[in-house]
Protein backbone atom coordinates (compact mmCIF):
# COMPACT_ATOMS: atom_id res chain seq x y z
CA UNK A 1 0.00 0.00 0.00
CA UNK A 2 2.57 2.31 1.03
CA UNK A 3 4.57 1.43 -1.84
CA UNK A 4 2.23 2.15 -4.36
CA UNK A 5 1.21 5.39 -3.14
CA UNK A 6 4.94 6.51 -2.74
CA UNK A 7 4.78 5.51 -6.95
CA UNK A 8 1.65 7.68 -7.13
CA UNK A 9 2.63 10.42 -6.00
CA UNK A 10 5.94 10.58 -7.83
CA UNK A 11 4.26 10.04 -11.17
CA UNK A 12 1.96 12.92 -10.40
CA UNK A 13 4.92 14.64 -9.33
CA UNK A 14 6.88 14.02 -12.32
CA UNK A 15 3.77 15.21 -14.35
CA UNK A 16 3.45 18.49 -13.17
CA UNK A 17 7.03 19.12 -13.21
CA UNK A 18 6.68 18.42 -17.18
CA UNK A 19 4.17 20.06 -17.55
CA UNK A 20 5.87 23.00 -15.81
CA UNK A 21 8.65 22.69 -17.97
CA UNK A 22 8.96 25.46 -21.19
CA UNK A 23 9.84 24.35 -24.35
CA UNK A 24 13.12 24.43 -25.80
CA UNK A 25 12.34 25.09 -29.14
CA UNK A 26 9.33 27.11 -31.07
CA UNK A 27 6.62 25.33 -32.58
CA UNK A 28 7.49 27.36 -36.16
CA UNK A 29 11.09 29.01 -36.07
CA UNK A 30 11.00 32.72 -36.35
CA UNK A 31 12.57 32.61 -39.89
CA UNK A 32 9.43 30.82 -41.17
CA UNK A 33 6.71 33.06 -39.76
CA UNK A 34 5.39 35.34 -42.36
CA UNK A 35 3.44 38.41 -41.58
CA UNK A 36 2.11 40.85 -43.90
CA UNK A 37 2.55 44.69 -43.31
CA UNK A 38 1.29 46.04 -41.31
CA UNK A 39 -2.52 44.00 -41.49
CA UNK A 40 -0.70 40.82 -39.84
CA UNK A 41 1.92 42.14 -37.63
CA UNK A 42 0.98 40.31 -34.43
CA UNK A 43 1.83 42.39 -30.77
CA UNK A 44 5.27 40.04 -30.10
CA UNK A 45 6.06 37.32 -32.93
CA UNK A 46 7.41 35.42 -29.96
CA UNK A 47 5.01 35.59 -27.47
CA UNK A 48 5.52 32.75 -25.43
CA UNK A 49 8.13 31.86 -23.15
CA UNK A 50 11.21 29.44 -24.10
CA UNK A 51 14.52 29.17 -22.40
CA UNK A 52 15.98 32.94 -22.73
CA UNK A 53 12.88 34.19 -21.47
CA UNK A 54 10.21 35.94 -23.52
CA UNK A 55 10.12 38.58 -25.89
CA UNK A 56 10.98 41.98 -24.50
CA UNK A 57 10.22 44.32 -26.91
CA UNK A 58 6.66 44.39 -29.68
CA UNK A 59 6.40 43.84 -33.29
CA UNK A 60 3.54 46.52 -33.58
CA UNK A 61 4.79 50.29 -33.87
CA UNK A 62 3.21 53.44 -34.53
CA UNK A 63 3.87 57.09 -33.79
CA UNK A 64 2.91 56.41 -30.25
CA UNK A 65 6.46 53.97 -29.96
CA UNK A 66 7.77 56.39 -31.90
CA UNK A 67 10.67 57.89 -29.20
CA UNK A 68 13.69 57.19 -27.87
CA UNK A 69 12.85 54.44 -25.02
CA UNK A 70 10.68 52.45 -28.07
CA UNK A 71 11.16 49.13 -27.91
CA UNK A 72 9.96 48.48 -31.40
CA UNK A 73 11.43 45.54 -32.73
CA UNK A 74 10.03 45.46 -36.43
CA UNK A 75 13.02 46.71 -38.69
CA UNK A 76 13.43 48.34 -42.03
CA UNK A 77 16.35 48.32 -44.35
CA UNK A 78 15.19 50.01 -47.64
CA UNK A 79 17.79 52.07 -48.13
CA UNK A 80 20.76 54.68 -47.73
CA UNK A 81 18.65 56.83 -46.26
CA UNK A 82 15.88 54.59 -44.89
CA UNK A 83 17.49 51.96 -42.73
CA UNK A 84 17.24 50.28 -39.15
CA UNK A 85 20.07 48.99 -36.92
CA UNK A 86 19.35 46.77 -34.07
CA UNK A 87 20.87 48.13 -30.85
CA UNK A 88 20.73 48.12 -27.42
CA UNK A 89 17.75 49.36 -25.48
CA UNK A 90 19.75 50.77 -22.54
CA UNK A 91 23.26 52.81 -22.42
CA UNK A 92 26.61 51.00 -22.49
CA UNK A 93 25.54 47.73 -23.03
CA UNK A 94 27.21 45.06 -24.58
CA UNK A 95 25.89 43.51 -28.08
CA UNK A 96 26.93 40.38 -26.15
CA UNK A 97 24.60 40.64 -23.17
CA UNK A 98 21.96 42.02 -24.89
CA UNK A 99 21.85 40.58 -28.19
CA UNK A 100 18.02 38.91 -27.28
CA UNK A 101 16.74 42.45 -27.00
CA UNK A 102 17.77 44.58 -29.36
CA UNK A 103 15.56 47.49 -30.63
CA UNK A 104 15.44 49.67 -33.58
CA UNK A 105 17.43 52.54 -34.27
CA UNK A 106 16.59 54.11 -37.67
CA UNK A 107 17.32 57.34 -40.08
CA UNK A 108 13.98 57.25 -40.88
CA UNK A 109 10.85 58.52 -39.37
CA UNK A 110 7.84 56.52 -39.79
CA UNK A 111 9.06 53.05 -38.48
CA UNK A 112 7.85 53.64 -34.76
CA UNK A 113 11.23 53.38 -33.27
CA UNK A 114 14.26 55.03 -31.68
CA UNK A 115 16.25 57.45 -34.25
CA UNK A 116 19.93 57.39 -34.64
CA UNK A 117 21.20 60.68 -33.15
CA UNK A 118 22.43 62.96 -35.66
CA UNK A 119 26.87 62.60 -36.86
CA UNK A 120 26.78 58.95 -35.90
CA UNK A 121 27.00 57.26 -39.00
CA UNK A 122 30.07 58.32 -40.42
CA UNK A 123 30.15 56.88 -44.06
CA UNK A 124 28.32 53.87 -45.73
CA UNK A 125 28.75 51.77 -48.67
CA UNK A 126 25.57 50.22 -50.22
CA UNK A 127 26.09 47.36 -52.30
CA UNK A 128 22.86 45.78 -54.82
CA UNK A 129 22.32 43.08 -56.96
CA UNK A 130 19.46 40.92 -57.60
CA UNK A 131 20.20 38.68 -54.76
CA UNK A 132 20.83 40.73 -51.82
CA UNK A 133 21.58 44.44 -50.85
CA UNK A 134 24.04 45.26 -48.24
CA UNK A 135 24.61 48.48 -46.44
CA UNK A 136 28.08 48.91 -44.48
CA UNK A 137 27.97 51.72 -42.25
CA UNK A 138 30.84 53.52 -39.81
CA UNK A 139 29.15 54.76 -36.61
CA UNK A 140 29.81 56.19 -33.23
CA UNK A 141 28.68 53.32 -31.70
CA UNK A 142 28.12 54.72 -28.11
CA UNK A 143 25.18 57.28 -29.36
CA UNK A 144 23.57 53.83 -29.54
CA UNK A 145 23.71 52.97 -26.50
CA UNK A 146 26.82 50.36 -27.01
CA UNK A 147 29.55 50.52 -25.01
CA UNK A 148 32.70 51.72 -26.67
CA UNK A 149 35.07 48.82 -26.64
CA UNK A 150 32.30 46.15 -27.59
CA UNK A 151 33.44 44.59 -30.75
CA UNK A 152 30.00 43.35 -30.90
CA UNK A 153 28.35 40.61 -32.45
CA UNK A 154 25.86 39.60 -35.39
CA UNK A 155 22.32 39.33 -35.26
CA UNK A 156 19.80 37.23 -37.29
CA UNK A 157 16.23 36.06 -37.08
CA UNK A 158 17.48 32.47 -36.02
CA UNK A 159 19.23 32.16 -32.78
CA UNK A 160 20.39 29.18 -30.52
CA UNK A 161 16.56 28.89 -29.71
CA UNK A 162 15.53 29.87 -33.15
CA UNK A 163 13.49 32.71 -31.81
CA UNK A 164 15.91 34.88 -33.75
CA UNK A 165 18.52 37.77 -32.31
CA UNK A 166 16.97 39.91 -31.41
CA UNK A 167 14.08 38.09 -30.18
CA UNK A 168 11.31 38.28 -32.31
CA UNK A 169 12.88 40.51 -34.14
CA UNK A 170 11.44 40.79 -37.57
CA UNK A 171 12.61 42.63 -40.96
CA UNK A 172 11.12 44.55 -43.55
CA UNK A 173 11.98 45.97 -46.81
CA UNK A 174 10.66 47.95 -49.62
CA UNK A 175 13.55 47.81 -51.50
CA UNK A 176 13.23 44.42 -53.39
CA UNK A 177 9.12 44.67 -54.91
CA UNK A 178 8.51 45.75 -57.85
CA UNK A 179 6.65 49.35 -57.56
CA UNK A 180 9.35 50.24 -54.52
CA UNK A 181 6.48 50.69 -52.01
CA UNK A 182 4.79 47.62 -51.45
CA UNK A 183 6.25 46.78 -48.15
CA UNK A 184 7.67 42.85 -48.28
CA UNK A 185 9.20 40.71 -45.40
CA UNK A 186 12.29 40.05 -45.32
CA UNK A 187 12.84 36.07 -43.81
CA UNK A 188 16.76 35.92 -44.63
CA UNK A 189 18.73 38.73 -43.24
CA UNK A 190 21.63 38.85 -40.73
CA UNK A 191 24.00 42.42 -39.06
CA UNK A 192 27.04 42.74 -37.55
CA UNK A 193 26.72 45.24 -35.09
CA UNK A 194 29.97 46.78 -32.92
CA UNK A 195 33.47 47.89 -33.25
CA UNK A 196 32.28 51.24 -34.47
CA UNK A 197 30.49 49.71 -37.44
CA UNK A 198 26.95 48.08 -38.59
CA UNK A 199 26.54 46.17 -41.78
CA UNK A 200 23.41 44.63 -42.71
CA UNK A 201 22.56 41.89 -45.82
CA UNK A 202 18.97 41.92 -46.47
CA UNK A 203 18.76 38.63 -49.13
CA UNK A 204 16.05 38.75 -51.82
CA UNK A 205 12.99 36.73 -51.14
CA UNK A 206 13.05 36.36 -54.44
CA UNK A 207 16.85 35.67 -55.29
CA UNK A 208 19.01 32.51 -55.75
CA UNK A 209 19.80 31.71 -52.82
CA UNK A 210 18.83 33.74 -49.97
CA UNK A 211 19.67 31.56 -47.27
CA UNK A 212 22.87 31.25 -48.51
CA UNK A 213 23.99 34.53 -48.97
CA UNK A 214 22.65 35.50 -45.53
CA UNK A 215 24.23 33.02 -44.11
CA UNK A 216 23.96 33.01 -40.50
CA UNK A 217 26.43 30.36 -39.17
CA UNK A 218 29.62 32.43 -39.64
CA UNK A 219 29.38 35.09 -37.05
CA UNK A 220 32.69 34.71 -35.35
CA UNK A 221 34.70 35.51 -38.61
CA UNK A 222 33.27 38.94 -39.40
CA UNK A 223 32.23 41.66 -41.38
CA UNK A 224 35.05 40.96 -44.18
CA UNK A 225 34.24 37.33 -44.87
CA UNK A 226 30.48 37.72 -44.75
CA UNK A 227 29.92 41.27 -46.15
CA UNK A 228 32.99 42.26 -48.36
CA UNK A 229 32.57 45.31 -48.79
CA UNK A 230 35.14 48.81 -50.00
CA UNK A 231 33.06 51.01 -47.58
CA UNK A 232 35.34 54.25 -46.92
CA UNK A 233 34.78 56.46 -43.98
CA UNK A 234 33.33 60.17 -44.95
CA UNK A 235 31.62 58.78 -48.20
CA UNK A 236 28.04 57.89 -48.98
CA UNK A 237 27.63 55.92 -51.60
CA UNK A 238 25.66 53.30 -53.25
CA UNK A 239 26.79 51.21 -56.02
CA UNK A 240 25.15 48.22 -58.37
CA UNK A 241 27.53 45.35 -57.12
CA UNK A 242 28.44 41.57 -58.71
CA UNK A 243 26.91 39.40 -56.01
CA UNK A 244 29.58 37.80 -53.42
CA UNK A 245 30.39 34.11 -53.20
CA UNK A 246 28.21 32.75 -50.71
CA UNK A 247 30.21 33.37 -47.36
CA UNK A 248 32.11 30.52 -46.67
CA UNK A 249 32.50 28.99 -49.86
CA UNK A 250 36.27 28.83 -51.58
CA UNK A 251 38.18 27.39 -54.08
CA UNK A 252 41.31 25.81 -53.08
CA UNK A 253 43.70 23.92 -55.91
CA UNK A 254 40.55 24.08 -58.26
CA UNK A 255 37.90 22.17 -55.89
CA UNK A 256 35.11 23.99 -53.74
CA UNK A 257 35.26 23.71 -50.79
CA UNK A 258 33.14 25.30 -47.60
CA UNK A 259 34.21 26.50 -44.75
CA UNK A 260 32.91 25.75 -41.09
CA UNK A 261 33.09 27.64 -37.87
CA UNK A 262 34.78 25.84 -35.47
CA UNK A 263 33.28 25.66 -32.14
CA UNK A 264 34.44 28.42 -29.46
CA UNK A 265 35.34 25.99 -27.28
CA UNK A 266 38.47 25.44 -29.38
CA UNK A 267 39.73 28.75 -28.72
CA UNK A 268 40.10 32.09 -30.72
CA UNK A 269 40.03 31.41 -34.21
CA UNK A 270 43.80 31.85 -35.22
CA UNK A 271 43.75 31.10 -38.92
CA UNK A 272 41.82 30.85 -42.42
CA UNK A 273 41.79 28.72 -45.13
CA UNK A 274 41.28 31.59 -47.33
CA UNK A 275 40.72 35.18 -48.00
CA UNK A 276 37.09 36.38 -49.11
CA UNK A 277 36.65 38.26 -52.92
CA UNK A 278 35.48 41.47 -52.92
CA UNK A 279 32.82 41.51 -55.57
CA UNK A 280 33.67 44.52 -58.16
CA UNK A 281 31.36 47.04 -57.94
CA UNK A 282 30.36 49.92 -60.18
CA UNK A 283 28.14 53.09 -60.99
CA UNK A 284 28.69 54.34 -57.35
CA UNK A 285 26.54 57.40 -56.97
CA UNK A 286 28.17 59.53 -53.68
CA UNK A 287 25.61 61.53 -51.57
CA UNK A 288 26.22 64.18 -48.70
CA UNK A 289 24.97 62.83 -45.96
CA UNK A 290 23.20 66.27 -44.80
CA UNK A 291 20.95 65.77 -47.60
CA UNK A 292 20.34 61.61 -46.50
CA UNK A 293 19.55 62.28 -42.76
CA UNK A 294 17.13 64.93 -42.68
CA UNK A 295 15.02 63.20 -40.36
CA UNK A 296 18.10 63.00 -37.27
CA UNK A 297 19.11 66.89 -37.05
CA UNK A 298 17.02 67.27 -34.17
CA UNK A 299 18.14 64.22 -32.83
CA UNK A 300 20.94 64.38 -30.42
CA UNK A 301 23.08 61.80 -28.45
CA UNK A 302 22.02 60.68 -24.70
CA UNK A 303 24.40 61.81 -22.51
CA UNK A 304 26.28 58.85 -21.57
CA UNK A 305 25.36 56.80 -18.10
CA UNK A 306 27.68 58.34 -15.10
CA UNK A 307 29.26 61.17 -17.07
CA UNK A 308 28.83 64.45 -16.18
CA UNK A 309 26.65 66.93 -18.34
CA UNK A 310 29.57 68.88 -19.10
CA UNK A 311 31.60 65.75 -20.85
CA UNK A 312 30.13 64.83 -24.26
CA UNK A 313 32.16 61.63 -24.66
CA UNK A 314 32.52 58.41 -22.24
CA UNK A 315 36.26 58.60 -20.51
CA UNK A 316 38.80 56.11 -20.88
CA UNK A 317 39.25 52.81 -19.54
CA UNK A 318 40.91 51.56 -16.45
CA UNK A 319 42.85 49.08 -18.49
CA UNK A 320 40.95 46.38 -17.60
CA UNK A 321 41.32 43.69 -19.96
CA UNK A 322 37.94 42.74 -18.73
CA UNK A 323 36.41 45.56 -20.94
CA UNK A 324 37.89 45.23 -24.32
CA UNK A 325 36.23 43.36 -26.97
CA UNK A 326 33.95 41.22 -24.68
CA UNK A 327 33.45 37.75 -25.65
CA UNK A 328 29.91 37.64 -26.93
CA UNK A 329 28.47 34.13 -28.68
CA UNK A 330 28.29 35.69 -31.66
CA UNK A 331 31.57 38.05 -31.47
CA UNK A 332 32.37 39.67 -34.98
CA UNK A 333 35.84 40.99 -34.73
CA UNK A 334 35.10 44.14 -37.18
CA UNK A 335 36.96 46.97 -36.74
CA UNK A 336 38.12 50.09 -38.68
CA UNK A 337 41.62 51.25 -40.00
CA UNK A 338 43.17 54.10 -41.68
CA UNK A 339 43.70 53.63 -45.09
CA UNK A 340 46.96 55.62 -47.16
CA UNK A 341 44.60 58.06 -47.68
CA UNK A 342 43.55 58.85 -44.21
CA UNK A 343 39.30 57.30 -45.06
CA UNK A 344 39.23 54.65 -42.56
CA UNK A 345 38.53 50.95 -44.57
CA UNK A 346 35.99 48.33 -42.93
CA UNK A 347 38.40 45.27 -42.36
CA UNK A 348 38.49 42.53 -39.87
CA UNK A 349 40.90 42.23 -37.44
CA UNK A 350 40.73 38.80 -36.96
CA UNK A 351 43.96 38.03 -35.38
CA UNK A 352 43.57 41.22 -33.80
CA UNK A 353 45.62 40.93 -30.41
CA UNK A 354 43.21 43.01 -28.47
CA UNK A 355 40.29 40.07 -28.96
CA UNK A 356 43.14 37.19 -28.40
CA UNK A 357 43.72 38.68 -25.18
CA UNK A 358 39.83 39.38 -24.69
CA UNK A 359 38.78 35.74 -25.57
CA UNK A 360 41.51 34.25 -23.67
CA UNK A 361 40.62 36.19 -20.81
CA UNK A 362 37.35 35.54 -20.68
CA UNK A 363 37.83 31.41 -21.01
CA UNK A 364 39.74 31.37 -18.27
CA UNK A 365 37.35 33.72 -15.92
C1 LIG B 1 0.54 51.49 -31.53
O1 LIG B 1 1.49 50.54 -31.00
C2 LIG B 1 1.22 50.14 -29.67
C3 LIG B 1 2.40 49.28 -29.20
O2 LIG B 1 2.58 48.16 -29.99
C4 LIG B 1 -0.10 49.41 -29.64
O3 LIG B 1 -0.40 49.02 -28.30
C5 LIG B 1 -1.19 50.29 -30.18
O4 LIG B 1 -2.40 49.56 -30.27
C6 LIG B 1 -0.85 50.83 -31.55
N1 LIG B 1 -1.82 51.81 -31.98
C7 LIG B 1 -2.46 51.71 -33.13
C8 LIG B 1 -3.42 52.82 -33.44
O5 LIG B 1 -2.29 50.79 -33.92
C1 LIG C 1 34.88 53.39 -31.25
O1 LIG C 1 35.22 54.75 -31.45
C2 LIG C 1 35.54 55.41 -30.24
C3 LIG C 1 35.69 56.88 -30.56
O2 LIG C 1 36.62 57.06 -31.57
C4 LIG C 1 36.81 54.79 -29.68
O3 LIG C 1 37.16 55.41 -28.46
C5 LIG C 1 36.56 53.31 -29.43
O4 LIG C 1 37.73 52.68 -29.00
C6 LIG C 1 36.05 52.62 -30.69
N1 LIG C 1 35.65 51.27 -30.33
C7 LIG C 1 35.95 50.18 -31.02
C8 LIG C 1 35.45 48.90 -30.48
O5 LIG C 1 36.61 50.18 -32.05
C1 LIG D 1 30.32 51.44 -19.35
O1 LIG D 1 30.39 50.19 -18.73
C2 LIG D 1 31.72 49.84 -18.36
C3 LIG D 1 31.70 48.39 -17.92
O2 LIG D 1 30.60 48.10 -17.13
C4 LIG D 1 32.19 50.82 -17.30
O3 LIG D 1 33.50 50.48 -16.92
C5 LIG D 1 32.18 52.22 -17.89
O4 LIG D 1 32.54 53.17 -16.91
C6 LIG D 1 30.80 52.55 -18.43
N1 LIG D 1 30.89 53.79 -19.19
C7 LIG D 1 29.99 54.76 -19.04
C8 LIG D 1 30.18 55.96 -19.90
O5 LIG D 1 29.07 54.69 -18.26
Amino acid sequence: MARSALSVFVAVASASYVAAQVPTFPATPLASLSFAYPSQIPYKAVPDSYVRGTQTGYNICNSTTENQQSLCQTAFVNSISDFCVFAPATANSTIGDTEGEEVIWCTKKGHGGRLIPDGTITGVQVLNNNNYMQIVAFMNQVNININSQDFGGELDPHGQDLNGNPMGGLLYSTHFSSDSTTVQQIHEWNMFVGGNVTAAKICNPSGSNPAGFCQHTLDRIGVAYNMPNNAQNNIFEVCDSDAMDIPGVYTLNGQTLSYSQPAESLGPISTMPYTPRIPSSSNCQTFQSSALYTDLVSVSAPTPTGASTSTPTPSGKSGSSGTTGTRTSSGSPASSTSGSNGAGTITVSLFSSILGVAFSVAFLA
